[in-house]
């Protein structure tokens, strides 16, 4: 096996315990691979800091100094607006030089693998790997072959992970309703392709959240049992009952190979649609979440998000704040050079 060839491992690599690979030996984020496994005071920690990361609208953002003398490197193989651009800002307000690799012209494209690509960056003295990609498996996989120093976030993995987006939910959710025993949150659209769901599951779970409810068509369900804990529904009506927060998805068109039996778009706005008629099965003070990008008019009423329930853009707030919080943990807990 070739191990510069992530293809032959990454199988292997998505079974192995990315729980325990993530944490050093006295328990100390080293890498941001899953939320998965996380235990409760780590991920209050990891909100109580970002917290102290956010200042008030009009005011200058919150700074700091813990990362002056590192590398970040944003290595993005998949699109992204909000994750990428937040772990930018995130790195240069604590001071540390941030590299936006540009995938497109990168030499990946002349067929460099993605372990050369690493340790051409290693060499350079990076120490911060942000890495999105399309394949399960990739962010532990570049763990697991880096320099002791060197950390690795996850900055959404396939279908299977988005760890600081889960932190930011999570970040949002409490800021809104308090603790989470007892909440009913309901995540509403293609769940079966959803890493942000699959985070926020994790993360609500090891939370002791009240009650978490998956609503999506039966096409775009969950695999059976891979959300312990979660009520798998298919009406909207039922999922929303009286939910004190609802998060909608997109449907995730790029990971479907066949797109046989989904819902074109009048009769999927019209069935799982968030809109301000399905928002009255919920609470009146439910809040409405969307990690982004949104399809207005398929997923979420355009003029919902942008209403007086909406925290959508708190929530891109946060994730500035959240990912501030988590590269100055694993800063911290990097081993001096
Ligand atoms: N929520 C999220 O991951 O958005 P981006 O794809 O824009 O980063």
């Amino acid at each position: 096996m070739n191990a510069a060839d992530p293809n032959e491992v990454l199988k292997d690599e998505v079974l192995k315990d990315e729980a325990t690979l993530q944490l050093d030996a006295h328990g100390n984020l080293r890498h941001l691979l899953t939320l998965k496994g996380l235990d409760k005071s780590l991920l209050i920690d990891i909100l109580d800091d970002a917290q102290q990361y956010l200042t008030e609208p009009g005011e200058l953002p919150a700074r700091g100094r813990s990362l002056v003398g590192r590398s970040v490197a944003n290595l993005f193989f998949e699109a992204s607006t909000r994750t990428r651009a937040s772990f930018d800002l995130a790195g240069k307000r604590l001071g540390a030089d941030v590299l936006n690799l540009d995938v497109n012209t990168s030499s990946r494209k002349k067929g460099e693998s993605i372990l050369d690509t690493i340790y051409t960056l290693e060499a350079m003295h990076v120490d911060i790997m942000v890495v999105r990609d399309a394949s399960a498996g990739v962010p532990a996989f570049i763990a697991r072959h880096v320099l002791p120093h060197v950390s690795v976030l996850n900055a959404g993995e396939s279908d299977v992970s988005h760890p600081t987006q889960g932190l930011l939910d999570i970040l949002t959710m409490r800021q809104h309703k308090g603790s989470f025993e007892n909440l009913a949150v309901a995540i509403v659209g293609d769940i079966r392709h959803s890493r942000v769901a699959m985070s926020a599951s994790h993360a609500l779970s090891a939370l002791g959240v009240g009650e978490l409810r998956l609503i999506s068509p039966p096409v775009l369900a969950p695999e059976p049992d891979s959300v312990p804990g979660a009520r798998i529904l298919d009406n909207l009506e039922q999922g929303l009952a009286d939910a004190d927060v609802v998060m909608a998805l997109r449907i995730q068109r790029e990971r479907i190979g066949n797109l046989d039996g989904i819902p074109g778009i009048d009769e999927y706005f019209a069935n799982y649609g968030i809109s301000y008629e399905s928002m009255k099965f919920a609470k009146p003070d439910a809040i409405v979440m969307h990690p982004g990008p949104m399809n207005r008019g398929i997923e979420i009423e355009g003029s919902l998000a942008d209403g007086p329930q909406s925290v959508i853009t708190q929530q891109v707030t946060n994730g500035v704040a959240i990912r501030m919080a988590v590269l100055d943990r694993v800063g911290n807990t990097m081993a001096p050079r």
